[in-house]
C-alpha cells in the first residue's frame, strides 16, 4: 500500500527519503516520487524539484541522481494505484502551481465534487487521482500568500471526506512540513535539529528511534527544531515513544525469497510467541497485561473480526474457543462487519486479528465496535505500535518479527498459536480442568519441533509442485477445523501462483463443486488423524471416481497409501488440536514452489499490497 516519508534537516535529505521509501517497498507499490525544495547556490532562491517514476524505488534513485535533485526539506511517496493507472503523472507528489507539493495515503471519497468545484475556480487537473484535488484546495486557501500553509491545510481538510495521511510542502515557507492524519497512519520521527514524517516508523529506522504517533484528527507543523500539533483546533502535546528494532529484516539471507525465509522462521517465531506466555504446565495469563484477567472473567461470548489470512486464523479459533472454552464464537470479515446489523450479546469480547495492525477495514470495524457495548476489545497483532494495538483495550502480540512477503505465512501460524493460548485462558473460566490445560500446554511446547519436521517435506512438495504449473484451477478440501486451513492453502496458491484455487468443506463436494472435477483438476486435501477421517476418505473417493487427481496431506500415523491418481504426502504426526497449525506449513510450501515453477514475483504478487490501508 502507499507509503509516505518526509524530512526537514540541516543536512541533505534526498538519501534519507529514498532509503525510507526502500524500507516501505515491501508494502507493495507501482510508482514512486519525491519533491525537494532546492536552494539556488548563487541567488538563494528556492524552488520545488519533483522526480517521479513508475516501477521500483531503484528507478527513482537513478532518476533522482540524474536530475541532480537535492534539498534540506522534502517529501516522498510510494503509490499503489487506486484512482487512475500507475503512471508518472498519477504518481505522488502532486503539485498545485509552482509552490505546493503534497503526498497522500488513503482515499478521498468526494474528490469528484471537489474537482468540479476547483475547476470552476480555474484549476486545471493533470492527473486522474483524488489527491490532486487536495493540492489545489490547499493552494486555493493560501489565497496567494494571504494565509499560512498551516491554516490553508486546516481549512482544506474540513472539506475532505474519506481517509487521509497528508504531508505538504510549500515553496513560500521552505522550512516546514505540514501533516494531517485521518484514517491513515502517520508518525513524526524526532531527531536532534532535524525531524521526519512517515506512514510507518520502519521508514525512519536509519535516522531515529523516537516517534510521536499522530492521533486521528491531528494536524502538525514540523520544522527542524520544533513539532507543533493541533487537535480539534487546540494545541496538544503528544508523547514521544522510543521504538527499538527499526530494522526491516531486509536481508533474505540464504533464501531466494522473503516468503521462503519466513516459512522457515516459523519454528523460531512460534517459540518466541509462546515464550513468557506459558510455563511448563499452564498459561501465564498475567503476560497479557494487568487488566486482561479481569476482562477475561466477564467474557461469555466472542466476536472475531479480520481480513484475508487473519480471518482464516479467526475461523480456526472459532473451533478452539467453542470446543476448549465452550464459549460461543462468531467470525466476521471486517469489510462486511460494520455494514450489517450487529446484535451484541452481553459479555461479548471483541477480537481483531491483524498482522500489520493498520488494515483499514479491520481498524474501521474496531472503531465501529467500540460504540456497540462489547465487554472489551482485544487486538491480536504483530506490530506493537500499530493503530489497532493502540486503540484496543488489551492486546496479545504475535512475535513473528517483520513479515515482508506479501503472502502471509509466519504471521498466520503465530496468530493461531496465540489464539490457542487464548482459548485455554477463556476455558479456565468455563470449566477447563488444570489437567486438561496442562495437556494442551504440553502440546504447545511440542509445536516448534513438529513444524521443523513439517519443513522437511520441502523436497517432496517441490517435486509435486511441477504438476500444478500448467493448471488453471484447483480445489482444496478440508473438514471441520481443517476447512479454514484449506481456505488458507487456496488463498496462498491463488495469491502467488495466480492459479484459481477454491476451498470447500469436503462434505459439500457433492452439493455442487463435484461437477468441476475431471482429470485436469488437481484436488488438494488435508487429512489429519481425527474423528472425521472416515468421512473425509469417503469424500476423496467421490473425487477419485470422477478421475480427479488427488494430493492428500495426511497425518503419517494414518498410513494412507498412494494410488494411481492419488498422491499421499505424509505430514508429521501431531495431536488434533495442533493439526491446523502443522498442516498449514506444507500448503505454504506447495504454493511457494508452484509459484517458483511458474516464475511469478513471489514476494510482490501482482495487484496486491502488504498492508491494505484503504477500505
Ligand atoms: O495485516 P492484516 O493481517 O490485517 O492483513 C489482512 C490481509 O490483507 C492479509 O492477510 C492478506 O490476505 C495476505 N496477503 C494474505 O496472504
Amino acid at each position: 500500500m502507499c507509503g509516505i516519508v518526509g524530512a526537514v534537516a540541516e543536512r541533505e535529505v534526498r538519501d534519507i527519503l529514498l532509503e525510507g521509501l526502500k524500507r516501505l517497498e515491501y508494502r507493495g507499490y507501482d510508482s514512486a516520487g519525491l519533491a525537494l525544495i532546492t536552494t539556488d547556490a548563487t541567488t538563494s532562491d528556492t524552488r520545488i524539484n519533483t522526480v517521479k517514476t513508475v516501477g521500483k524505488v531503484n528507478k527513482l534513485v537513478t532518476a533522482t541522481t540524474k536530475a541532480k535533485a537535492s534539498g534540506r526539506i522534502g517529501i516522498a511517496h510510494t503509490r499503489w494505484a487506486t484512482h487512475g493507472k500507475p503512471s508518472v503523472a498519477n504518481a505522488h507528489p502532486h503539485r498545485s502551481g509552482d509552490d505546493i507539493a503534497l503526498v497522500h495515503n488513503g482515499i478521498i471519497e468526494n474528490y469528484e465534487s471537489l474537482r468540479t468545484l476547483l475547476k470552476k475556480q480555474g484549476y486545471r487537473f493533470d492527473t486522474d487521482t483524488d489527491t490532486e484535488a487536495i493540492a489545489h484546495l490547499i493552494h486555493h486557501y493560501r489565497e496567494g500568500n494571504k494565509h499560512s500553509l498551516l491554516s490553508a491545510v486546516k481549512k482544506a481538510i474540513k472539506l475532505l471526506e474519506g481517509a487521509y495521511g497528508l504531508c505538504v510542502i510549500d515553496n513560500n515557507e521552505p522550512d516546514k512540513l505540514v501533516v494531517a492524519r485521518s484514517g491513515s497512519p502517520l508518525v513524526i520521527g524526532v531527531g536532534i535539529g532535524e525531524n521526519f514524517v512517515a506512514s510507518d516508523p520502519l521508514a525512519l529506522g536509519q535516522v531515529t528511534d523516537r516517534f510521536i504517533y499522530l492521533e486521528e484528527g491531528d494536524i502538525a507543523q514540523v520544522e527542524r527544531e520544533s513539532v507543533n500539533i493541533w487537535h480539534k483546533g487546540k494545541k496538544v502535546k503528544r508523547e514521544i515513544t522510543t521504538v527499538a528494532h527499526q530494522n526491516n529484516d531486509s536481508d533474505k539471507g540464504r533464501y531466494e525469497h522473503f516468503m521462503l525465509k519466513e516459512i522457515y522462521e516459523q519454528p523460531k517465531v512460534i517459540k518466541d510467541t509462546l515464550d513468557g506466555r506459558i510455563s511448563k504446565t499452564s498459561v501465564l495469563e498475567q503476560a497479557f497485561g494487568i487488566e486482561a484477567p479481569g476482562l477475561f472473567d466477564k467474557v461469555t461470548s466472542v466476536q472475531i473480526v479480520a481480513c484475508g489470512t487473519s480471518s482464516h486464523a479467526g475461523l480456526v479459533a472459532k473451533y478452539w474457543i467453542e470446543s476448549i472454552a465452550k464459549v460461543p464464537c462468531q467470525v466476521d470479515i471486517a469489510s462486511d462487519y460494520r455494514y450489517r446489523d450487529i446484535i451484541v450479546l452481553p459479555g461479548t469480547l471483541f477480537i481483531t486479528i491483524s498482522q500489520s495492525g493498520e488494515t483499514a477495514d479491520t481498524l474501521a470495524a474496531l472503531r465501529y465496535a467500540k460504540k456497540l457495548g462489547y465487554v472489551a476489545t482485544l487486538a491480536i497483532c504483530n506490530v506493537a505500535t500499530s493503530s489497532l494495538v493502540r486503540e484496543s483495550d488489551i492486546n496479545m502480540l504475535t512475535m513473528a518479527g517483520q513479515e515482508i512477503g506479501v503472502a502471509s505465512t509466519k504471521a498466520f501460524t503465530t496468530q493461531l498459536t496465540i489464539l490457542l493460548v487464548l482459548a485455554i485462558v477463556l476455558g479456565r473460566r468455563t470449566g477447563l480442568k488444570p489437567a486438561a490445560e496442562t495437556k494442551l500446554v504440553k502440546e504447545l511446547h511440542k509445536l516448534p519441533s513438529i513444524i521443523e519436521k513439517a519443513l522437511g517435506l520441502k523436497k517432496q512438495i517441490k517435486t509435486i509442485s511441477k504438476q500444478f504449473s500448467d493448471k488453471h484451477h484447483s480445489l482444496f478440501l478440508g473438514r471441520g477445523i481443517q476447512y479454514p486451513v484449506a481456505k488458507e492453502g487456496a488463498l496462498k496458491l491463488k495469491e502467488i501462483s495466480y492459479i484459481h484455487a477454491e476451498a470447500y468443506p469436503a462434505g459439500e463436494l457433492k452439493h455442487g463443486p463435484l461437477a468441476l472435477v475431471d482429470n485436469k483438476m488437481p484436488v488438494v486435501a488435508v487429512a489429519p488423524n481425527n474423528d472425521l477421517l472416515g468421512k473425509l476418505k469417503a469424500n476423496l473417493s467421490e473425487v477419485s471416481a470422477r478421475g480427479g487427481k488427488l494430493y492428500v496431506f495426511a497425518d503419517e500415523s494414518i498410513n494412507f497409501a498412494s494410488e494411481k491418481r492419488l498422491k499421499v504426502i505424509n505430514v508429521p504426526s501431531c495431536s488434533e488440536v495442533l493439526a491446523p497449525i502443522v498442516f498449514t506449513v506444507p500448503l505454504q510450501l506447495l504454493s511457494y514452489y508452484v509459484a517458483i515453477t511458474k516464475g511469478t514475483d513471489v514476494d510482490h504478487p501482482r495487484n496486491l499490497a502488504k498492508s491494505v490501508t484503504v477500505e
